[in-house]
């Protein structure tokens, strides 16, 4: 897949992204996802962060490059993380050179009107850009927390706002999050790039979702715009429990797991 591939298929069939952090996960997930996200959410889901706001460059560049070892043909979008893009276009542009340079093919963003100028200049040079609108974790002490946004009338008017910014700014897709079902419909309908929702409306152009959500691996308080496909945990912790009982009681290793001289077979 290819950043142009995506852009192509605003109001075709949706697109489907989930997160991925590491290569084995990047293989699992590659066949059956059109774009993989190196999301920031991997500090608080692989780092135990409380939020995205302490994720560095550094750790970015590390997750972008495993999940480009373990990926073949799904598109890889990585994150610019908190404080590498907000002062200037410059520095974000020299942020998304080290991401590109270990296999990205677009880098995300957030915030929007005020984004605007700086998805342009890397967009100019030749940096795809997808942007991320309405509830924006990185700006969590602004919004006061994460919550739904674009709840009043002018507060919905801003968020179509900034998704028109981004995207006349040459954005090829933007993400759509925790906002009200009728304000992403109003968006996708509004604007000429594919829309990702998370949290927003099944009529988005695609759906996001945190993988390690998906498989039940974030503990029991599941965000509601979450569906559990698997229960990970429960089968980790009974696969470690039962290793523990095999060694406590010395049933492994078997005779199958061990190297013995052939007279002793
Ligand atoms: O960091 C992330 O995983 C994200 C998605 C939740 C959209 O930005």
């Amino acid at each position: 897949m290819t950043i142009p591939d995506l852009a192509a298929r605003k109001g075709g069939p949706p697109i489907v992204v989930l997160t991925a952090y590491t290569a084995p996960m990047a293989r699992l997930l590659d066949p059956h996802v059109d774009a993989l996200l190196v999301g920031d959410s991997v500090g608080m889901v692989l780092h135990g962060m409380d939020d995205t706001l302490g994720v560095t460059l550094d750790m970015m560049v590390l997750h972008t490059a495993a999940v480009k070892r373990g990926s073949t043909r799904a598109a890889i979008i990585a994150d610019l993380p908190f404080g590498t893009y907000q002062a200037s276009p410059t520095q974000a542009f020299d942020a998304s050179a080290r991401l590109l340079g270990v296999g990205a093919q677009s880098v995300k963003l957030e915030g929007g009107r005020a984004m605007a100028e700086t998805v342009a200049f890397l967009v100019e040079r030749g940096v795809p850009v997808m942007g991320h609108i309405g509830l924006t974790p990185q700006s969590l002490h602004a919004m006061g927390g994460f919550r739904v946004q674009g709840r009043d009338e002018e507060a919905a008017e801003r968020i179509v706002d900034d998704a028109r910014a981004i995207a006349d700014a040459g954005a090829f897709s933007v993400v759509i999050e925790g906002v009200m079902e009728p304000l992403a419909r109003r968006i996708t309908e509004t604007i000429r790039i594919p829309t990702i929702g998370i949290g927003a409306s099944a009529d988005c152009d695609g759906q996001v979702l945190v993988t390690d959500d998906i498989l039940g691996l974030t503990g029991d308080a599941t965000p509601r715009f979450v569906q559990r496909y698997a229960e990970l945990a429960t089968t980790i912790d009974e696969a470690a429990r039962t290793f523990a009982e095999d060694v406590r009681a010395r049933r492994f290793p078997g005779k199958a797991h061990i190297f013995l001289p052939k007279a002793a077979q």
